[in-house]
């Protein structure tokens, strides 16, 4: 199962990918997660997408491609926020193709922004493991603190309203394309992601099998 998850920041991509990682038993490749991660580390790599980061817009191909060609796994993968643009989706197809595999379906989660204002807003997160939670909707046991691994919840720094702003910007006038382009290769699957969480996942389990 090889799968690409595209949708708008607050579309439920991170939340959905958790999901069927663990039903299908296969990788999970979050782009955002790994760029925290290395920005958090203070790797070389770290400190220069933090500052794209921050402002809400993308990383430069180049560097995405650095980071992605290691990850793609032959043993199935659901793919959180790749690709992006168009030449991504071309990186994407380029290296699968050298692998002798290829994408299933890319699953483009609808949302309107002001459901995905609405939750992003209340979004709160794990440092440690990324387990994602929202104030109202999806709260942890304990008030601030992850189910999972104990750790002190905190608020993503590019949740602030203005960068969420640009966020949704870059989402339609840079990835949105994206969309067409799996129309048109005939693999895009469109769901309406303004659902509750379980009855997205039911649908997208549902078509894929
Ligand atoms: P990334 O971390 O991928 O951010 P994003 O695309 O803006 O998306 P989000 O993570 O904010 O939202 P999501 O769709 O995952 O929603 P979630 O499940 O959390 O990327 C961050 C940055 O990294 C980019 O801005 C860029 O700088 C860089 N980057 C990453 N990939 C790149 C690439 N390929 N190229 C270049 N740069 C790249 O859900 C949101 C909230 O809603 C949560 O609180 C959740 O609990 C709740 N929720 C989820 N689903 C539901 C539901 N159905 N009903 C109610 N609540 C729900
Ligand atoms: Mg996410």
């Amino acid at each position: 199962m090889n799968i690409a998850l595209i949708g708008a920041p607050g579309s439920g991509k991170g939340t959905q990918a958790a999901m069927l990682t663990q039903h299908y038993k296969v990788e999970r490749i979050s782009l955002g997660d790994i760029l925290r991660e290395e920005a958090e580390n203070r790797t070389s790599l770290g400190e220069v997408v933090k500052k794209y980061m921050q402002k809400g817009v993308l990383a430069p191909d180049n560097i995405i491609q650095e980071v992605i060609g290691k990850k793609i796994d032959t043993n199935g993968f659901i793919l959180d926020g790749f690709p992006r643009t168009i030449r991504q989706a071309q990186m994407l197809k380029k290296i699968l193709d050298q692998k002798g595999t290829n994408l299933n379906k890319a699953i483009y989660l609808k949302v309107n922004q002001e459901v995905a204002v609405s939750r992003l807003s209340g979004r709160q997160i794990c440092p440690k493991c990324s387990k994602l939670y929202h104030v109202v909707n999806m709260p942890p046991r304990i008030k601030g603190i992850c189910d999972n691994c104990g750790s002190l919840l905190v608020v993503r720094e590019d949740d602030k309203e203005d960068t969420v702003r640009k966020r949704w910007e870059v989402f339609m006038n840079q990835t949105h394309s994206v969309v067409d382009y799996y129309l048109k290769e005939n693999k895009l699957l469109e769901i309406d992601a303004s659902q509750d969480k379980d009855k997205v996942f039911k649908e997208i389990t549902k078509i894929l099998g």
